[in-house]
């Protein structure tokens, strides 16, 4: 007798829209690649039969590509800051026997500029970025849009309904379904005023006077973070280092001074972010003018960088992909640092001194030194050795 088929519930999405095979990117599937919150908006488009062939849908903050999948067969452009949840959206796509073009998506910080019919939002871990997103929006709505968003309702506050009232109009919520919820939006096109406020900036103080742009995802947009300020007041000077990358760059702030501390170097910027990747741009630019070289690279860790061929990796790992926390990206990051490193060359680190980067990098690299301790953070540095694992 044939057995029936069974069905791996984590990586398995049921909803009326069909079933779909998705995973998480990276890959890991001891962990579902959707949440409440998406079933609950695919549950709720069915009902309402909202979408029709020819209407535009843009999908906003999609993780790891749920929404945009499932709605395929819809004409969907896909906007997200993050690289890797584009990627994710890709790999479910051609899973699930798409082709990739099926959905269309960013390729910069731009947002679509066509007017749409339909606009679905994930709501991202940043408040600014939605922020941003909801004035941005405001162009591109006409009379006869929608407008839902969907989160779980722990990341849904007061002021994340505020936002949707003060920028695009009267919003109400549904009750919860898994402890997610669903915000409906009703466009109120009188209301014109104020504009985004993304990017700002601040000043910082170092060797001279920097204006740090940041666009609206960013990692501590206002100020200096505190661990990167212990990075930088540890800075490797005039060292020699030609080749310097700044991995998970964020604004650029640690590559940027590694450029002002060693004028001989050449700086490369990494992160996944676009948003981030154009704010280091505009930093370095806005510091160097076309005095210095560099290269800014949107990529999943050190993508697209050969191995053995840079002298000093500059990092502040993240602790969060998304909604979650956790040191998989960081290990990741540690990886591919030791990949591209020249025989000698450094790893320096600032870490939450919590996290155990210690330990990491003696296992990677066979070596740790301790360059700075503050209260929360340290500052490691590791020397990549030819006989080392
Ligand atoms: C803690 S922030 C540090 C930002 C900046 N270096 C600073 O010190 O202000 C970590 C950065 O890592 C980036 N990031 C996260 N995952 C990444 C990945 N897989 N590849 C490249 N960058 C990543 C995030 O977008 C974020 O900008």
């Amino acid at each position: 007798m044939n057995q029936p088929l069974a069905i791996d519930k984590r990586k398995t999405l049921l909803v009326p829209q069909g079933e779909f095979e998705l995973h998480r990117n990276p890959r890991d599937d001891s962990l579902q690649a959707w949440d409440a919150a998406d079933e609950f908006l695919l549950q709720h488009l069915h009902e309402i039969q909202l979408l029709t062939r020819h209407g535009k849908v843009l999908i906003l903050n999609d993780a790891f590509g749920a929404l945009a999948l499932a709605l395929a067969d819809y004409p969907v452009y896909s906007w997200n800051d993050s690289l890797l949840a584009q990627q994710a959206l890709r790999d479910n796509l051609l899973v699930n026997g798409y082709p990739v073009e099926q959905v269309k998506t960013n390729s910069g910080i731009d947002f679509p500029s066509v007017a749409v019919d339909n606009v679905l939002i994930k709501i991202p871990k940043t408040q600014a970025l939605l922020e941003h997103q909801l004035y941005a929006l405001r162009g591109i709505l006409h009379h006869d849009s929608h407008v839902i968003a969907a989160g779980m309702a722990r990341h849904i506050h007061h002021s994340t309904l505020e936002l949707f009232e003060s920028i695009l109009g009267p919003t109400t919520t549904t009750r919860a379904f898994k402890k997610s919820r669903l915000i409906l939006v009703e466009r109120d096109h009188s209301m014109n005023e104020g504009q985004s406020p993304y990017p700002d900036s601040y000043e910082l103080v170092v060797d001279r006077r920097y204006r740090i742009v940041n666009h609206a995802s960013l990692f501590s947009r206002d100020r200096l973070d505190r661990g990167s300020r212990l990075l930088i007041e540890h800075m490797p000077v005039d060292a020699g280092y030609r080749r310097i990358v700044d991995l998970g760059c964020g604004n650029g702030v640690i590559g940027l001074i590694a450029a002002a501390m060693n004028p001989g170097a050449e700086l490369t910027f990494c992160d996944e972010s676009f948003m981030a990747i154009a704010s280091a741009e505009a930093n370095f630019r806005a510091a160097f003018a076309a005095t210095r070289r560099a290269q800014f690279k949107v990529g999943d860790c050190l993508q697209g960088i050969a191995g053995l061929s840079q002298d000093l990796v500059l990092i502040n790992p993240p602790f969060h992909q998304q909604h979650s926390v956790g040191d998989a990206v960081a290990w990741r990051m540690l990886k591919d640092a030791r990949r591209v490193l020249v025989d000698g060359g450094e790893l320096r680190l600032v870490g939450n001194r919590h996290l155990g980067y210690h330990a990491k990098l003696k296992k990677l690299f066979g070596n740790c030194e301790t360059i700075a301790s503050g209260k929360k953070y340290l500052v490691l540095r590791a020397l990549k050795r030819a006989d080392s694992e």
